[in-house]
């Protein structure tokens, strides 16, 4: 297996489509504002446009530490800090998050290096770094990730031409769900997640007598114990994976689903196999 495909610098086209989502923002600013209290010491792991390092800073933390790898974010952080008058506050970082030292516990660990299936970025990798700086008492934001996978009949045809694609990270119309859902993976937050892998079999129910030849995965995220985030307009896009052999189901009959790859790899590192039961 390549090696994870970890600690990726985002584009300034990705990170503006992260900051517009507003669905996604709020839905984070609704948990800092739930989890910072006065006086907190926070890290913002991959913080980008420091979106979220500026609602701690402006929620009573004491001091934020912006944790971002792209030099240009650097930049941007630190002119978001001056405009919002929280310069103060928030001390950035241009480092990788899964290896910097920090100097001083942290209360409260906001990571949004999410991804579906946690694929492409290292959310675990950097939350198993930065938790041995935790404060006792300290939290983790999010708490926890579940991901999916369900059988598809995937769509071949595009514009009248013949796809060849490994994956993409969407649906199309004529994507056809063919069997039922299991979760096969949860990550807990709430204790290092090791070893960093998924190794799963699940067991799917096929729905329809038809070709399987990918399989879409799905994800959701605990920010809160009551905030939860699924899908928004750039988070957490269904991942659609090709299988390397299409197989095909009957009606009724369970086929057992094996899933392995190492947290924060390509999708097409993923090693995927379907056999009935
Ligand atoms: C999904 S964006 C989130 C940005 C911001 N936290 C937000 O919610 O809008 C992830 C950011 O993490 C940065 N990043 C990726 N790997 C990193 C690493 N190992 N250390 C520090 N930053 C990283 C990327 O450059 C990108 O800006």
């Amino acid at each position: 297996m390549k090696k994870p495909s970890t600690n990726v610098q985002f584009t300034p086209y990705e990170i503006s489509m992260c900051l517009h989502d507003v669905h996604r923002t709020r839905l984070w600013k609704q948990a800092i504002e739930d989890l910072v209290r006065p006086g907190d010491i926070v890290v913002d792991a991959g913080a980008g446009t420091g979106i979220l390092s500026m609602f701690a800073a402006k929620d009573g933390a004491a001091r934020v530490h912006a944790i971002e790898l792209h030099p240009r974010f650097v930049a941007l952080i630190e002119h978001m800090a001056e405009l919002n008058e929280v310069s103060d506050k928030v001390q950035v970082h241009h480092a990788d998050a899964s290896r910097l030292e920090l100097s001083e516990p942290i209360d409260l660990l906001i990571c949004e290096l999410l991804c579906t299936g946690q694929f492409f970025e290292p959310e675990v990798q950097v939350v198993n770094h930065l938790r041995q700086y935790l404060a006792p008492g300290g939290r983790i934001l999010p708490s926890k990730v579940e991901s999916f996978v369900q059988l598809l009949d995937a769509q071949k045809d595009l514009y009248g031409v013949r796809i060849d694609t490994d994956s993409r990270s969407d649906l199309l119309a004529g994507d056809e769900p063919v069997s039922t859902r299991a979760r096969y993976d949860v990550i807990d937050f709430g204790r290092p997640v090791e070893p960093a892998r998924v190794d799963a079999t699940v067991e799917l129910r096929a729905r329809k007598t038809r070709v399987a030849d990918a399989v879409v995965i799905t994800s959701r995220a605990w920010l809160t114990e009551d905030l939860v985030t699924e899908r928004t307009r750039f988070l957490y896009n269904p991942e659609v994976i090709y299988l390397k052999r299409e197989v095909q189901l009957e009606e009724g009959r369970t086929y057992r689903v094996h899933i392995a790859y190492d947290y924060g790899c390509d999708t097409l590192d993923v090693e995927l196999d379907v056999t009935p039961v």
